[in-house]
């Protein structure tokens, strides 16, 4: 039987998981891949992330904080399904890394701690899910420790999130007395410690054990039955159509780290979560299927593996096929390009791929030819996908190398590291100063880190404080209209902005110059 292109990429998966630090993500990843065979030992992934382990090679400073500062990608088989996982960083510095890494995925996956509930940092990733209309799946984890109420969780959910939910199992007892989940979508209770085939109670048409056990007899299965009951009766309707649009989020509950629950939540996810769908573009819809090969970057990063000093291009494909030296258009300049040298993600290694289809994530080698959010297609019309969003930096730094003979590598060093996109560049127009704006303070310190580290220079960096952020419309403005409250900046792109001192400043200026038309690329979204 010949394989498709659409049989191909309907057997793609591509999604991130969204979290608040510390609820489980290394954990789950790690036991995803285990599922699909991707790598061999438990702690592989959790290993990168505190540095026990060479992979995280990658960037020293993520083995010296114990925190994973760029995404990465990691791929494996299951189950007829090729699944692309997304990894984000959790930490809150780096978000403007983990939003652009959501515009790459089809599906995201939730994790709740049941003892915190909805974290501030949940909220945030759920808010760019939202914008997409994505479907969002969630897994609240850590059953086997006490936690908040699971009924509780779920009102949080419709409250803090304002999404509805639909509980595909539910949990009997919890901590010490975790018993299991009943698993409404299965119709059979997962038993917690029982392993092998015992491990599984069938239900019969009415919802309660088939057959005698012990369970029977136990208060708490008389508890899950009633709120088993309550969710049927008051709870809202299972909904394919509803999940696809991102207004139901199938809740599971299980438990990470004792793998309990998750190879159900899988199995779950790989039936309802969408495969490649087709992505807005300037020239209208592009299929996953059609022949014309199509992608965008959303993701650049240099020296990944510092004894090869590489820059690798992220690049989601979205259409068609990818063929290892095929030549494609970069859109954005109209120039043609050779996809030669590129790179898959394999849990912890890296491999040439020949071919991948819509919905991989390959790694191009770059040495210069890409931006964030450039699309590059076999098409003659060269169509360029939507913009994936920018952010206004918030804080800032003015910054200079610290010895003057080192200029070259300076330059070379900040264009290389401002173009991944973490930090953002500005040149005041009156000095010449280079000011560095970002989301978080963590960016600065592994942008001076990787410059002394990767580029061997020393940087001087003075902090300014935090500004706000205006971007001029107009391609010219009155230089004169700079002063120390309203400091006039260009950005890499040589478009004009303001960094403003306060909120007061900003309405001053506004008052002041009425025709100078400013905006805030965020309220564009
Ligand atoms: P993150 O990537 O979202 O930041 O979280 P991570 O998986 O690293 O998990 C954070 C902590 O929570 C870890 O403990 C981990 O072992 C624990 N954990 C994850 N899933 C579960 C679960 O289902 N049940 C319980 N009880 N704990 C869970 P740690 O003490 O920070 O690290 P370690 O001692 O395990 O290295």
């Amino acid at each position: 039987m010949t394989i498709t292109l659409r049989d191909e990429v309907q057997s793609r998966k591509t999604f991130a998981i969204i979290s608040h630090p510390d609820a489980g993500k290394t954990t789950l990843t790690e036991k995803l891949l285990l599922f699909g065979g991707a790598i061999r030992d438990a702690g592989t992934v959790k290993a990168r992330k505190t540095g026990k382990y060479a992979t995280s090679d990658w960037m020293e400073i993520e083995k010296q904080r114990g925190i994973s500062v760029t995404s990465s990608v990691m791929q494996f088989d299951y189950s007829g399904f090729r699944v692309n996982i997304l990894d984000t960083p959790g930490h809150q510095d780096f978000s403007e890394d983990t939003y652009r890494t959501l515009m790459a995925v089809d599906s995201a996956v939730m994790i709740v701690d049941s003892a915190k509930g909805i974290e501030d940092q949940t909220i945030k990733l759920f808010k760019v899910c939202r914008m997409r209309g994505i479907p969002i799946f969630t897994f609240i984890n850590k059953m086997d420790r006490q936690g908040k109420a699971p009924l509780e969780l779920l009102a949080e959910l419709e409250e803090v999130l304002g999404i509805e939910s639909y509980p595909m199992n539910w949990p009997i007892g919890m901590g010490k007395d975790f018993v299991g989940i009943y698993d409404r979508f299965n119709n059979r209770i997962e038993q917690f410690k029982t392993e092998g085939k015992d491990r599984f109670l069938s239900l019969d048409e009415e919802g309660e054990l088939a057959t005698d056990h012990e369970l029977k007899d136990s208060p708490l299965y008389e508890q899950t039955l009633e709120e088993i009951m309550l969710l049927s009766e008051a709870g809202n309707q299972f909904s394919e159509e509803r999940i696809a649009k991102g207004e139901l989020t199938p809740v599971f509950f299980g438990s990470a780290l004792t793998t309990f629950g998750v190879q159900t939540f899988l199995d779950a996810y790989l039936k309802f979560a969408p495969t490649p769908q087709p992505r807005e573009a300037s020239s209208g819809e592009v299929d996953p299927i059609s022949k014309d090969f199509s992608g965008f970057i959303f993701k650049i990063q240099a020296n990944m593996n510092p004894k090869h000093r590489d820059r690798i291009a992220f690049l989601r494909i979205c259409s068609g096929k990818f063929e290892r030296g095929m030549s494609v258009f970069l859109s954005r300049t109209g120039k043609p390009i050779n996809l030669s040298s590129s790179t898959g993600f394999l849990a912890d290694d890296r491999n040439t791929v020949n071919e991948a289809v819509s919905g991989d994530i390959i790694g191009l080698y770059d040495t210069g030819n890409y931006q964030i959010g450039d699309t590059i297609t076999t098409s003659k019309d060269m169509y360029q996908f939507e913009r994936l969003p920018q952010f206004t930096p918030e804080l800032f730094v003015r910054v200079s190398a610290k010895n003057v003979m080192k200029q070259k590598h300076f330059h070379k060093g900040i264009h290389q590291l401002v173009q991944e996109g973490a930090i953002q560049l500005f040149k005041t127009v009156k000095m010449e100063e280079y000011f560095l704006g970002a989301v978080g303070q963590l960016q600065f310190e592994v942008f001076e880190h990787r410059m002394k580290n990767e580029y061997n220079v020393d940087v001087i960096m003075e902090r300014i404080g935090s500004k706000i952020t205006r971007w001029v419309e107009d391609e010219k403005v009155d230089e004169n209209l700079h002063s120390s409250r309203s400091i006039l900046v260009k950005d890499r792109y040589d478009k004009y902005a303001f960094l403003f001192e306060n909120e007061f400043a900003l309405r001053w200026f506004n008052d002041k110059n009425p025709d100078v038309k400013l905006y805030n690329p965020m309220d564009l979204r």
